[in-house]
């Protein structure tokens, strides 16, 4: 529902950025235009995240968030548009415009209510009499009674309807059980039934409380073995984790990440609250955020596979770009650390806790894992990557230490390893090097894209893009009366969307501008946008800069379609020549 553009600027004038802001974080450093506090979107020691009062914007340089007031309030009451824009009204006693709630967050709220029901009644379906073949599967995997009240575990009964049925008697429409993915159409388009049956039901809760979802795990053999609930408007899968809303109240310094809903039951009650599991999903960037946001430490303990060790290699790249410490524990003897803490106890887990490999040890000892030791090619295969691996670390200590772990390894000398990462460690200076230098012959590309995390298959065109919008948001007197490139023309997705919604809503200007574009960017799309409004652009050449960059576009889009369709090229060339435009 769009809001009328007058009141989004009286709501974001009304309602202070600074002090906004100011209830959730101390705002400490003022450096230039920018005031610095701690993330609250991010683990952090350092202030990154930064609030610029006279654009009336924040901006996380850790992790890249950013918005004006309105995304602020999304973002850190986890609440939609709509009902951030509502949040900021109410702070500032201002009237809503039209003060019915609207549809979306009806929905969502109808939703989340109806979840709750569903949890009720699978948990009253587990501990009464009908429950019994449940309880018996779950007194064979251990589970305690204790656990069952913890995480209300629940019960969904091997029959077709009883869920539907007892949601109908509550008075719940199909409609809004289909919405839920609570139940699905049959084949003949007739009646709706239970999505959930015979399956151990794990309720999926956010980190506010709200049951979001389920997982439901088969009771007897079959597929699939787990069930989770599709994407509706208030679960997605990727955005959240199991036990997240239990393991965020942890004393402990780390979260321990697996793979399975039951190996966080089991982790709980051996006294490991720390563990959450991703939904099925190898983890995702967004989860990895989520959890970033309460620890800077986390233990993967995924599954003894190879599906688990590739799963492994992935998160520790995500969590690396979050500057979060990974640590790698893998339950030897064991499946998973639900069937290791059975076998040998909660002691013995956490000693293997205390001893995880850091990731650099889990990498060498993969590598290590590939090779035949014994044999010369062996040898001179496990160097090499292991090389690369340390090649790679920051720290001078860390490379040393660890090469003495690879030389053990590999049993080689020390020396040997290290003159080996050095090599490797100047030939990665040297071509970043290069790349530096190519970039200060070339004045389009010194404003590197890559504000937040944009995709873009044309780095030169990628620049000029967000140049382009950035002095659209901060100068758009100069964009008057000029034909300006297309948004079809950019090459990233995500600016040119942001691009596209900006442009229509040029006749408003600035600030006006940019809060009604707001509304129908992504949380991604802000901080992109803000990221790269914070890079400097030189006041005297702002209008030079402008055609440089449309200019920049244009030839790039040019390029990228001429390769693909010589005929255009010649149609042109024949134009500009005279020679009439047919090809
Ligand atoms: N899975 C899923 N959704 C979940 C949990 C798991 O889709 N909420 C998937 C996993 O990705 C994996 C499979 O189900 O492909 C089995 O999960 P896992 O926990 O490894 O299974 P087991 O250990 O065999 O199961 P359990 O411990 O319940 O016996
Ligand atoms: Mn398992």
């Amino acid at each position: 529902m769009p809001f009328p553009t007058g009141f989004l600027t009286d709501l974001i004038d009304r309602n202070d950025i600074e002090d906004v802001v100011s209830a959730y974080v101390k705002l400490t450093k003022r450096t230039g235009a920018n005031i610095f506090g701690l993330c609250p979107f991010h683990n952090e020691k350092t202030p990154s995240f930064s609030v610029v009062p006279d654009k009336h914007i924040f901006h996380c340089f850790g992790c890249g968030k950013g918005g004006n007031v309105i995304n602020f309030i999304m973002e850190i009451e986890n609440l939609s548009y709509p009902e951030a824009v509502r949040f900021l009204a109410k702070r500032a006693g201002m009237n809503m415009p039209d003060d019915k709630p609207d549809e979306q967050s009806m929905r969502r709220e109808s939703i989340l209510k109806l979840n709750k029901d569903a949890a009720k009644f699978f948990h009253e379906q587990l501990v009464s009499p009908g429950g019994a073949p449940a309880r018996a599967y779950v007194d064979k995997r251990g589970i305690s009674a204790g656990s069952i009240k913890t995480f209300g575990l629940g019960y969904a009964p091997d029959a077709w309807d009883r869920l539907v049925c007892a949601m109908r008697n509550k008075g719940r429409s199909d409609e809004e059980l289909l919405d839920a993915g609570l139940a699905k159409r049959g084949k003949k388009g007739a009646g709706i039934y239970d999505a959930f049956r015979n399956r151990l039901i794990f309720p999926v809760i956010d980190i506010n409380g709200s049951v979001v979802g389920f997982s439901g795990r088969l009771l007897s053999e079959g597929e699939p073995k787990y069930l989770n609930s599709p994407e509706t408007p208030v679960f997605n899968k990727s955005r959240n984790l199991f036990a997240m809303n239990t393991a965020k109240k942890s004393k402990d310094d780390h979260i321990i990440l697996t793979e399975g809903n039951i190996d966080v039951v089991t982790l709980h009650q051996a006294g490991f609250d720390s563990a959450v599991a991703s939904l099925g999903t190898s983890l995702t960037p967004e989860q990895a955020k989520l959890i970033s946001r309460y620890t800077n430490q986390v233990i993967i303990a995924f599954d003894s596979d190879p599906a688990g060790d590739a799963a492994t290699d992935r998160a520790i790249r995500i969590f690396k770009d979050l500057d979060v410490r990974v640590r790698v524990l893998r339950p030897a003897g064991a499946k998973d650390p639900d069937e290791y803490i059975k076998k040998n106890g909660a002691g013995a887990f956490r000693k293997m806790l205390e001893n995880s490999e850091t990731h650099v040890e889990y990498k060498l000892f993969s590598a290590l894992g590939k090779y035949d030791i014994k044999s010369d090619g062996g040898k001179v295969g496990f160097l090499k990557e292991a090389s690369d691996i340390l090649a790679e670390l920051p720290g001078s200590v860390e490379r040393e230490v660890y090469a003495s772990r690879a030389a053990e390894m590999a049993g080689v000398s020390k020396a040997a390893v290290e003159s080996e990462v050095k090599r490797r460690r100047s030939q990665k200076l040297g071509k970043a090097e290069k790349a530096r230098e190519r970039e200060t012959m070339h004045p389009a590309r010194f404003t590197w894209p890559g504000a937040g995390k944009i995709r873009y298959s044309n780095a030169r065109s990628a620049a000029a893009e967000e140049g382009l919008i950035r002095l659209l948001c901060l100068e758009p007197a100069l964009f008057e009366g000029l034909e300006l490139p297309k948004p079809e023309d950019f090459s990233a997705p995500e600016l040119r969307h942001i691009y596209s919604e900006l442009t229509v809503r040029k006749h408003l200007g600035g600030k006006d501008m940019i809060s009604a574009a707001g509304e129908y960017l992504s949380a991604e799309e802000t901080g992109i946008l803000t990221a790269l409004m914070q890079k400097p652009e030189d006041p005297l050449n702002m209008q030079k800069a402008l055609t440089d960059y449309a200019e920049i576009i244009k030839t790039e889009k040019e390029k990228s379609d001429g390769g693909a369709d010589l005929r255009t090229i010649a149609a042109k060339y024949r134009e500009k020549k005279g020679y009439g435009g047919q090809a």
